[in-house]
């Protein structure tokens, strides 16, 4: 009797064949057909005025946005000239993201995706959001696959490479990441009508990151760099969240949110409106606990102002469990300084 083939050498098979499919010359069909399986086919694309708006919408980041709005007239203004017979400009449209953790990189990134789209630069405007290991193999040779397979994924649309910096490592000990590297920036010529890339990362990390392939720096000539919130802004930005959802403060409870938030430093580790999320999200446990642990009620008989409202408590129980605490009172009378004693 035949021994029964084991199931993994069928896929080895497989993969090896698409592989060599893949390696033939004009591929780009089998491209597209990679692209669609994987890619996802979008939905009707949403028009310009419409994701326009939706940037508009996010709380500050004036910079960032004038920045976009300027990429995208240049592309409408390219194209118009292309309808009047003129030669159109090629510009690159790869673009570095410098900022801290939730500063909006890929909320913007996103949406930037669906702009390009709406001005007809992508034709399916999708975002593929990695980082390293999503690029990065463990062997020699797995890394160019991974990375191709990849960047296939993200054609017509965006691939958004996340602390891209983790590519090029500094302490240059033997590392796949170049390899990651290399592959990127030859598919980024080969696809320059398919492909918008994104990278993005900590400001100094990536000043480094560019410098280590000579590359990089050329194709990628703008950057947008993305600030740091101000706690006015996380403020509101956890309005934006309360509201959206159907939440309300207590009373007095703004003054709690107001002291968590100032009580964040601003910089890499502050999580920035990531942690405006997280902490909302955290709320809502606190507020789902605190009411489920009234033993003088029934969780059935709650009224609609009960499940609506965060309290104080709610949101210093979150800050906490986030390892966050509130920064200290503000003291109406403040004890004037040592060095005011020593003036008068
Ligand atoms: N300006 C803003 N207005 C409203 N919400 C925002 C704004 N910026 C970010 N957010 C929210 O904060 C969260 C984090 O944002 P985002 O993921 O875009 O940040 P990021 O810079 O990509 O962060 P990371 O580096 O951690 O991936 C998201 O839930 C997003 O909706
Ligand atoms: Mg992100």
């Amino acid at each position: 009797m035949a021994a029964s083939r084991n199931p993994l050498e069928d896929l080895r098979e497989t993969l090896s064949h698409l592989t060599e499919q893949l390696k033939l010359p004009g591929s780009e069909r089998v491209d597209d057909l990679v692209g669609d399986l994987f890619g996802g086919r979008p939905g009707p694309a949403r028009p310009l005025s419409e994701v326009q708006a939706e940037l508009d919408a996010l709380v500050g980041l004036e910079t960032v946005k004038e920045q976009v709005r300027a990429l995208v007239a240049l592309l409408q203004v390219q194209a118009r000239r292309k309808a009047h017979g003129l030669p159109e400009v090629a510009t690159s449209q790869h673009l570095v993201f410098l900022g801290n953790p939730g500063t909006g990189k890929t909320t913007v990134a996103r949406l930037l995706a669906e702009m390009y789209r709406a001005v007809g630069l992508l034709q399916k405007g999708h975002l593929v959001e990695v980082d390293r290991s999503g690029l990065v193999g463990q062997y020699v040779g797995a890394t160019a696959i991974k990375t191709d397979r990849v960047i296939r994924r993200a054609l017509d649309g965006v691939l958004f490479i996340d602390e891209a910096y983790a590519l090029s490592p500094e302490d240059g000990r033997m590392d796949f990441g170049p390899e990651a590297i290399e592959v990127l920036l030859k598919r980024m010529e080969d696809h320059r009508h398919r492909l918008v890339v994104i990278v993005a990362g900590y400001p100094q990390l990536m000043e480094a990151f560019l410098l280590s392939n000579p590359g990089l720096r050329s194709r990628f000539a703008r950057e947008i760099t993305f600030p740091d919130y101000s706690v006015d802004a996380l403020q509101t930005i956890f309005n934006q969240m309360l509201v959206q959802h159907e939440y309300t403060l207590e009373p007095g409870a703004d003054e709690m949110l107001r002291r968590i938030l100032s009580g964040i430093h601003a910089g890499e580790d502050s999580g920035n409106a990531r942690f405006a999320r997280t902490l909302f999200e955290q709320a809502l446990n606190r507020q789902a606990l605190r009411l489920s642990l009234d033993e003088d009620r029934n969780l059935d008989t709650l009224d609609r102002d009960e499940v609506m409202t965060l309290t104080t408590d709610d949101l210093d129980e979150a800050a906490r469990a986030l390892g966050a605490g509130p920064a200290p009172e503000p003291q109406s009378d403040p004890e004037p300084s040592r060095w005011w004693h020593w003036l008068t």
